[in-house]
């Protein structure tokens, strides 16, 4: 199985991600680790803690990264994904905790424990990520890849025209992950805006699995309501969730590879700009940046498949 560290906000699509990956036999989660976004790190890591009892799985949490790295934090989008993060289903708090380690020395330490075989995954803000790499430098020749989710190549942002939520939470440590010498995939809205989850689909996950698809059909509703109610939709967007499949068969994506950088002020702050392989610009910031794979194309239908059958 192939070896995977998820970091995360959770978050309601981060839950429906992160029990995807529990019952995927494809994949072994060496840990979760947590940061602010859609909900702060501390509710962040009880939540992602929460998850691993209702998956009945053990797998350590590491709580990383309560601010962004250079500018003031953004409000937590309580409107999305509820004041508990999961819908406002308020659930009794975890029993278990956090282990005693931040998230960013987790992720080198464990990449240092089986050099070349750990895939991260980071469906948040990518502040510990940055850490990591801040720490020990060579974790980015040891890691397998990087999968994340986040940014947008040529679609419409989701919190200003040009900016996806997690690399608008802290630009700087985007910009830095996506120039450091790792290989990165990004699952921006490019494709996660091509792929609607609904009830339908919830409902079979539930009733196939009444523990965890309870769950997520319970949380999932606010996330539903949201959406329909601000696009002309009858489901959900399928972000973080997607970076799982893609990790158990790529073949679901279609890829352009090119740099990537984020820009980290202005009116455009948070957008990821995306210089396709083969162009040259004489501004030196596009100089030697190494090749992002953007996914740009996906398989809708082989998609939601995937996730039905695996949680099913
Ligand atoms: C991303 O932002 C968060 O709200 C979601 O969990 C996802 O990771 C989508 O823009
Ligand atoms: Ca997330």
């Amino acid at each position: 199985a192939r070896k995977i560290i998820i970091d995360t906000d959770p978050g309601i699509d981060d839950a429906m991600a992160i029990l995807f990956a529990f019952q995927a036999p494809q994949l072994e989660v060496l840990g979760l680790t947590t940061t602010f976004g859609n909900v702060s790190v501390d509710l962040a890591t009880q939540n992602a803690i929460k998850l691993t009892e209702i998956a009945q799985v053990t797998v350590p949490v590491a709580k990383g990264v309560a601010v962004p790295s250079h500018i003031a934090p953004r409000p937590h989008p309580d409107f999305v994904h509820g004041k508990d993060g999961f819908g406002n289903i308020n659930l009794p708090a975890p029993a278990g905790s956090a282990i005693d380690k931040s998230a960013a020395q987790f992720i080198v330490d464990t990449v240092r424990a089986f050099p070349g075989e750990v895939t991260i995954i980071a469906l948040g803000p990518l502040g510990n990520l940055a850490k990591a790499l801040e720490l020990d430098p060579e974790v980015a020749d040891l890691v397998d890849e990087v999968v994340l989710m986040g940014g947008t190549a040529i679609e419409y942002g989701n919190v200003s025209p040009v900016a996806e939520a997690n690399i608008m939470n802290d630009p700087h440590a985007a910009d830095k992950v996506f120039t450091a010498p790792w290989q990165v995939t990004m699952i921006g809205l490019d494709v996660t805006h091509q792929v609607l989850l609904d009830n339908d689909i919830l409902s079979r996950i539930k009733q196939a699995n009444p523990e965890e698809g309870g769950f997520l059909f319970d949380c999932a509703q606010y996330y539903i309501d949201f959406y329909s109610s601000r696009f002309d939709m009858n489901g959900c967007y399928f972000h973080d969730a997607s970076t799982i499949a893609y990790v158990m068969d790529p073949s679901i994506f279609g890829v352009e590879l090119g740099a990537v950088r984020v820009a980290c002020e202005g009116i455009g702050i948070g957008q990821t700009i995306f210089a396709p392989q083969g162009m040259s610009f004489p501004e030196p910031h596009w100089n030697d940046v190494p090749m992002t794979q953007v996914c740009m194309e996906v398989d809708s239908e082989k998609l939601l498949t995937l996730f039905e059958t695996t949680l099913s």
